[in-house]
């Protein structure tokens, strides 16, 4: 991997065909955690073999469980039960995966050892009190930086105590770290949400059979339960959907199918959104494994309007905005997006990066504090910067199909953090792209 990579996409193209993208993140990182501390064998298929979630299982191996694979999308899970996992030789470190820093923290902070969490610069930028308070709530002993980030350092205590916490932000990776350390604490874990997030922990939590009482914005679990290995199936990741979805609405003459894509109603906000835009999109759903409903996702080109985007959409598309303000940059009017201040502390900030390179491609953005404003009105060549954050640089590829001159995208390393093999994918699908290692 070069952190110099760069992709140039040449304008016009149209996206076409019956495509797979890899398995979900969220869902491969779960995966990885809950089967290592269930009791026996898990066998995991879908599994995303891409650098965050083997981050997850490099370090799980550190901590002594035993895992096959990946071979295919493929793992065998050796579980060693809520009290087997050992003490790493050393640090932890998690690169660029916040999802791999934030779980393991809470999974870590009620274990009779001591451990060390480092990530890549992006990931020890990031914001951890969110998660470090609660756990200090719960009776974990873990050290920050002054500012409040990585290195994590997290001692042993006697013991946690179950919490009864209301989240500040909505965020997923917080409410999945307080229900991992409420497995390891006495009594009660309740968390309160201030607005639906992504429920992959309660649902693989429940489908390996540990108790878990899940309504509207409140879960509960108690510690102390058990957790039993099983068979978990990793649809495809509707985040790296996405980018054909945007792709296929704005180049005219697309259409293209997504096979198995996880269509959990958490994760869904970005099909919505493009729907309200006028995009031509149809969903399949074909099945449910493991509590997690699939399907297929039919998109055809179609012209788009810009909308104000409803607040409660929000967090059922965190992930997707890059992709959407490319959308809103080839629709025609405005849109709004407001309430999206965590966008700012993603892999980069979301908002200036997005609009920096907006604005070098032609368009009207005004960057808001907690959302963006963008005037649609088309896109023309040039060149930006996806400083190391992988949807910026996927997002701004999906551009190049209608842009007016070429697009270069430098910093475009981190793509395989979420999906491996997005060139040749999309070069596949009609995007004009190659990929270049540059100094
Ligand atoms: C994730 C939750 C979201 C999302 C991230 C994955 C998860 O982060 O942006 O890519 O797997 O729980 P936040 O919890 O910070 O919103």
């Amino acid at each position: 991997m070069s952190a110099a990579r760069q992709f140039t996409v040449q304008p016009g193209g149209r996206l076409s065909g019956e495509l797979r993208v890899p398995g979900d993140k969220s869902i491969s990182h779960r995966a990885v955690m809950l089967g290592a501390i269930a009791e026996g064998e898990t066998r995991v298929s879908g599994f995303l073999e891409g650098d965050d979630a083997m981050a997850t299982l490099a370090a799980m191996r550190a901590l002594g469980v035993t895992i096959e694979g990946p071979e295919d999308g493929r793992l065998t899970i050796h579980g060693v039960g809520l009290h087997g996992l050992r003490a790493s030789d050393g640090r932890l470190d998690l690169g660029n995966s916040g999802t791999s820093m934030r779980l393991f923290c809470g999974l870590l902070a009620g274990q009779r050892f001591a451990s060390e969490l480092i990530g890549d610069q992006s990931l020890m930028r990031r914001p951890m009190r969110r998660v470090t308070d609660p756990l200090a709530a719960m009776g974990a002993s873990i050290q920050t930086t002054e500012a409040g980030t990585a290195p994590l350092s997290i001692e042993p205590v006697s013991g946690l105590r179950g919490i009864n916490y209301n989240l500040p932000v909505a965020s997923a990776q917080v409410k999945s770290a307080i229900l991992l350390a409420g497995l390891y604490a006495d009594g009660e874990t309740v968390v309160t949400e201030p607005a639906v997030t992504r429920d992959h922990t309660e649902r693989m939590l429940a489908g390996l059979g540990y108790p878990i009482e899940q309504s509207g914005r409140r879960v509960r679990l108690h510690g102390g339960e058990r957790l039993q290995g099983g068979v978990i199936d990793v649809p495809a990741d509707i985040s790296s959907a996405a980018f054909f979805l945007v792709g296929s609405s704005i180049a005219s003459g697309s259409n293209v199918v997504l096979k198995d894509v996880g269509l959990n109603p958490t994760r869904t906000g970005v099909v919505d959104i493009l729907q309200r835009m006028g995009a031509a999109i149809t969903v399949r759903p074909t099945q449910s494994r493991g509590g997690e409903p699939i399907g297929d996702i039919e998109v055809a080109s179609a012209p788009l309007k810009g909308i104000e985007i409803p607040t409660e959409l929000v967090p059922l598309a965190i992930d997707e905005f890059p992709a959407l303000f490319i959308a809103a940059a080839c629709a025609e009017g405005e849109t709004l997006l407001r309430g999206a201040e965590e966008l700012r502390v993603k892999e980069s900030d979301r908002i200036a990066v997005m609009a920096e390179g907006l604005r070098v491609l032609g368009a009207d953005v005004e960057p808001l504090p907690d959302g963006i404003r963008i005037r649609g009105g088309g896109l023309q060549g040039g060149r930006v910067h996806a400083y190391g954050d992988h949807r910026i640089a996927m997002s701004f590829a999906m551009a190049g199909l209608v842009a007016q001159g070429p697009i270069h995208i430098d910093g475009c390393a981190e793509v395989d953090t979420s999906f491996p093999g997005f060139v040749s994918l999309a070069s596949q699908a009609g995007l004009d792209i190659q990929s270049s290692e540059g100094q």
